[in-house]
């Protein structure tokens, strides 16, 4: 729980009234969650904007988290799809609230079953960065055969950007740090560039899509590596956002940045199939127990993460 912006330190463990499942909701016993950018970015209240849709004064939602795999321990009367006993994977993105030992999921909301031999480690740590990369990779119109580079390709968005641009039919070079290529290679890529020793706007080679998949990079920057028609997928930025508009009416060469993103059970289900397929993996950091998430979210907060940092919040993990 939160009651004010600030540091990791205002986080701290509390005992709530446990939620009750309303007809059409499933009551979810949480296994495993994640620390994302997102619960930085709101637990501090950065930037100070987004304190009039958070909250002005204070947080409206108290408890973080976003990503959850847990079992279903209660359904309400007009559910249909789940049962007690289900293990269930996906995100609840704007109410947040999983970093909980029990939370309430509309059964149409961003859920579904995960595949048989998947852990609840690995499930929690899926949907933020993969529905996030594909908000952007989707809107890009990526298509089978094309080239794309992923920057900051060893990131959250960035693990899951690789491997679903792979499984969407392109050819991917992913950038990211000496440590993390050889991980980065193991997600699919086909192609990887160290930055300490490579810049790729500087390479002579181009692309059809840019995907900055960590913000740290620039279209200005990117234009000349990108093929005629390409196209530079940001993640955030308000400049980016401008660009979108001013790109989409002069040159060739496109800013694409659709927001706000979606968080539809379709994609999760997108994901439960790939991973069923073995044609997608999250990438798990480090794991801390709920009662450590003040010192989870320092780790984050150090943006050198590779992939996701998870929370257990009971110790069942196993498939
Ligand atoms: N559009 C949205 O709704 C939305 C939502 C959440 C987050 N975001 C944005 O998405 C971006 C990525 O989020 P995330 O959760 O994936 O981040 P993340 O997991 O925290 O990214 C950490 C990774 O980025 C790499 N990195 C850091 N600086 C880098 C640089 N200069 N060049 C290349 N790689 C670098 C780090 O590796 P090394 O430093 O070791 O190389 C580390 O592996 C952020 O910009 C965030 O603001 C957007």
């Amino acid at each position: 729980m939160h009651d004010r912006y600030g540091p990791p330190d205002v986080l701290r463990i509390e005992d709530v009234e446990p939620p009750v499942p309303k007809d059409d909701e499933v009551l979810i016993r949480v296994h495993a969650t994640t620390v994302s950018r997102t619960d930085c970015a709101l637990r501090a209240g950065e930037p100070f904007f987004s304190r009039f849709i958070t909250g002005v004064r204070r947080p409206r939602q108290r408890v973080l988290g976003s990503d959850f795999a847990g079992e279903v321990t209660e359904v309400g009367m007009g559910v249909r799809e789940f049962t007690p006993g289900d293990r269930v994977f996906g995100i609840k993105p704007w109410k947040f609230g999983a970093h909980a030992e029990l939370i309430c999921m509309h059964e149409r909301a961003a859920l579904a079953d995960m595949p048989v031999g998947v852990a609840f480690d690995e499930a929690a740590a899926v949907c933020d960065g993969a529905l996030l990369a594909l908000n952007c990779l989707r809107p890009g119109k990526l298509r089978s055969g094309q080239s794309v580079l992923v920057y900051g390709a060893s990131g959250s968005i960035g693990t899951a950007g690789v491997q679903l641009a792979k499984a969407l039919g392109a050819n991917v070079t992913a950038v990211c740090n000496t440590a993390n290529l050889e991980v980065v290679r193991s997600l699919g890529a086909d192609a990887v560039i160290d930055y300490t020793q490579d810049d790729f706007t500087k390479n002579g080679r181009s692309y059809d899509i840019i995907f900055d998949a960590v913000g740290k990079h620039s279209f200005a920057a990117c234009k000349s590596s990108l093929n005629p028609g390409g196209r530079y997928l940001p993640t955030d930025g308000l400049r980016n956002m401008a660009l979108a508009v001013w790109t989409d009416r002069i040159g060739d060469r496109k800013v694409i940045f659709d927001l706000p993103p979606k968080f539809m059970k379709r994609d999760v289900v997108f994901m439960r199939d790939l991973m069923a397929a073995g044609k997608y993996r999250a990438v798990v950091d480090r794991r801390y127990p709920l009662e450590q998430v003040v010192e989870a979210t320092k780790y984050v907060e150090m943006h050198e993460k590779l992939g996701n940092v998870v929370l257990t919040v009971t110790a069942e993990t196993s498939t």
